[in-house]
């Protein structure tokens, strides 16, 4: 079983370009079930029931989300009604959302997905290493294919949970810098993971974000309207491969396609 994870979603950039590009790409890796993150989607910050239905359409079967999960209000009801997208785990019982999500593959196989925050260089939250524990138990007799997303602003953090959790998930994907890393690898027990599957958006920006806002105010002092960029639209992306009947991840590459790549992609006769 083949599993695409796509990196934050940031802005009308990002939903664009994985509109266009999502089809393409699975049919061309024979990919069997997309997760992505898209708390970045709406805007930059957050996601709206339009966006979500967008990307639902588009072809993404799982959807997390991370430390923006209620920057837009109105997502609220699809978070408690809809089982396709998941709150941070380690939130509290009383936050709106579901402490995971669950879709079958194209295959029949049922894979879930869990996020989790990091606590290092971000607001306080719940232990996330206990709500891994909880969760894992909660999912025990419904699958053995499960994907974390650790949403986390420090390297050692994603560490820290994907040690904490090999050989008992499928994979340990990190999200929430934007910036892709090259370190993914395949742990002990059969669970893939990398530090950060980069973002999906703007790459020609700070991390998604205007330039010519963030650098201007990073120097004055003076506040800007840090909007969404636009140059240089990529997908970041990581390819799991999983045994289904296990749930041990054999492999896992990363994935960027640029502008020029869809082109190539779309362009290939088939
Ligand atoms: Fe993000
Ligand atoms: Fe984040």
């Amino acid at each position: 079983m083949r599993l695409l994870f796509v990196g934050d979603i940031v802005g009308p950039p990002g939903v664009t370009f994985i509109r266009r590009a999502l089809p393409a790409i699975v049919a061309a890796e024979q990919v069997d079930l997309v997760i992505a993150n898209a708390e970045n989607a709406a805007g930059g910050s957050g996601i709206t029931p339009r966006v979500y239905r967008q990307l639902r359409q588009a072809g993404v079967d799982l959807i997390t989300l991370g430390d923006h999960v209620y920057r837009k209000m109105d997502i609220i009801p699809i978070l408690t009604a809809d089982d396709r997208v998941c709150k941070p785990a380690n939130f509290p019982e009383e936050a709106p959302g579901r402490p995971f999500a669950l879709a079958a593959a194209r295959d029949g196989t049922l894979v879930a997905v869990v996020c989790l925050l990091g606590r290092t260089f971000m607001r306080p939250v719940d232990c996330p290493f206990k709500a891994a524990d909880r969760v894992l138990g909660q999912l025990a007799n419904t699958t053995r294919c499960v994907v974390i997303d650790m949403h986390a602003e420090a390297t050692a953090d994603k560490y820290l949970m994907a040690h904490y959790l090999k050989g008992r998930v499928s994979a340990v994907l990190g999200t929430h810098t934007h910036v892709p890393t090259a370190d993914e690898q395949i742990l002990p027990g059969g669970t893939a993971f990398i530090c950060d599957v980069g973002m999906t958006g703007p790459y020609d920006s700070i991390l998604g974000r205007r330039i010519d806002r963030v650098l201007p105010t990073t120097i004055s002092f003076v506040p800007s309207a840090f909007d969404v960029a636009e140059g240089d639209p990529r997908l970041a992306a990581a390819i799991v491969d999983i045994e289904a009947a296990t749930g041990r991840a054999v492999a896992i590459r990363r994935y960027m396609l640029d502008e020029a790549g869809l082109h190539a992609l779309v362009g290939v006769p088939r």
